[in-house]
């Protein structure tokens, strides 16, 4: 098979772009460093949720998709799709290690008239300062040579109503005809494609989106702090503005962010900013009350031990309902979960959990569903295939972190709500 598209990272952003350009025609291969994900990719087995190994397995059986470990496979493709993890180091900064030594064995392969795109969030500039500088030690130029793009994944694992193929593809070329060409090749796999003026505003518009996120959801999880103390039920006030047809957005409240995306992406702008004299205050802001709801949400617990039950959190036996960092998914990464589960184990409880999508998890198993052998129930990730009601006749205290339970939670007596 001659690839059309090579696409450099099999996860959770290049899995689904695998699929929706094979399914509209093109021939795909995809390169990854980890030797499981590319043979379990052989056998038509997928690793990703939202690819199916039944719509995998068929596009692997025609010859449209197939998986490598060796860069040689991009020698061949017309276009490039750069999908690699770009996380921050131990001091929070961009971490661009892995982009950077994947760009380097692109360069040393890169063939006249290839595009390549980068589809990786990170910090405005890197298409420019640090991909095309590396690109070009080939000898090719930028334009003349070959093409070159940003344009974001914005997928959200886990969605069904807005997925790859119909979410509108940002694009942002070195030139005019590097953006040209990227649409042209987006255009036959994804219904809407969005160019812009370069690639600098496709990497700030993929940062203004998440930063939204990020600033919106601190701004409902103070005002959960504020209505803890005035006795007021957060969950009531936002399903009450949801009414308003216009001007409101909703975001709930909860025991912190999660994901690959909202925790960290935000700091790759923070970094950049700082180099033109700029403090991003509402981010940091963001960041701060963010972080602070694990510890909230452990004193929360601790309070509905002890009037609950007359119990400390030394001492108690707590059972973690959830761990993924969404519901009805298996991703933990940035789980919130994670903080709270150490800081109950700090102040001295004895912490199981139980999450029908998770197997192991910070070095712990998943339990057998018996919410009625613990103290307390932390509802940490609210999945659809729990039974609430069930719970709350089987439990003895629930500390609710997402409104799972509902109006029944809060007329019942034995839940502690967010
Ligand atoms: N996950 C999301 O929801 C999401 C959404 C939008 C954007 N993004 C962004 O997309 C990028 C990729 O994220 P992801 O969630 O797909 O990551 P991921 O961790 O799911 O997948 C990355 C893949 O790259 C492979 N890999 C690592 N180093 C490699 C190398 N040197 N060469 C080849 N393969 C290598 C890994 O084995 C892994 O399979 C990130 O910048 C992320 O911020 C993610």
């Amino acid at each position: 098979m001659k690839p059309e598209v090579a696409i450099v990272g099999a996860g959770y952003v290049g899995m689904p772009l695998a699929r929706v350009f094979a399914e509209s025609g093109k021939n795909v291969v995809l390169v990854d460093v980890n030797e499981a994900v590319v043979e379990g990719i052989n056998r038509g087995e997928s690793h990703i949720d939202d690819v199916p190994s039944a719509s995998l397995g068929k596009l692997v059986g025609e010859g449209r998709v197939a998986a490598t470990g060796d860069y040689d496979a991009v020698k061949d493709a017309d276009a490039i799709l750069i999908a690699l993890p770009t996380p921050l180091s131990s001091q929070r900064e961009p971490d661009l290690t892995i982009l950077r030594g994947a760009v380097e064995e692109i360069a040393s392969r890169l063939q006249k008239g290839q595009l390549v795109v980068l589809e990786s969030t990170t910090y405005p500039g890197t298409t420019r300062e640090c991909v095309q500088p590396i690109l070009e030690r080939s000898g090719l130029r930028v334009g003349d040579d070959f093409h070159l793009a940003f344009s974001p994944e914005r997928v959200d694992p886990g969605r069904t109503d807005w997925t790859t193929r119909n979410t509108p593809k940002l694009v942002g070329g070195l030139t005019p005809a590097c953006t040209e060409r990227a649409a042209e090749l987006y255009r036959s796999a994804v219904e809407t494609v969005v160019p812009l003026s370069s690639p600098e505003a496709a990497e700030m518009t993929k940062l203004l989106e998440n930063i939204f996120r990020a600033v919106n959801i601190a701004l409902v999880n103070e005002l959960a702090q504020l209505c803890e103390r005035m006795d007021i039920d957060v969950w009531e006030v936002v399903e009450a503005a949801e009414t308003k047809p216009f001007g409101f957005m909703s975001f709930k409240p909860g025991p912190g962010l999660g994901g690959h995306c909202i925790p960290i992406d935000p700091f790759y702008l923070t970094w950049k900013a700082r180099e033109y004299d700029f403090y991003t205050e509402f981010i940091e802001l963001a960041g701060k009350v963010n972080a602070n709801m694990p510890y909230f949400c452990r004193s929360l617990i601790s309070q509905a031990l002890n009037h609950g039950a007359q119990k400390s959190l030394k001492g108690s036996h707590i059972l973690v309902l959830g761990v993924a960092y969404k519901p009805d998914i298996n991703d933990v990464r940035e789980s919130p979960a994670e903080k709270i589960v150490q800081l109950l184990q700090k102040a001295g409880a004895a912490v199981d959990y139980h999450d029908p999508h998770v197997d192991e998890f910070d070095g712990m198993r998943s339990v057998a569903y018996t919410p009625e052998s613990y103290d307390c129930v932390v509802i940490v990730t609210a999945h659809s295939s729990i039974d609430y009601e069930d719970l709350l006749e089987r439990a003895e205290i629930v500390v609710d972190l997402r409104n799972a339970t509902g109006r029944n939670g809060t007329d019942n007596g034995k839940v502690w709500k967010l």
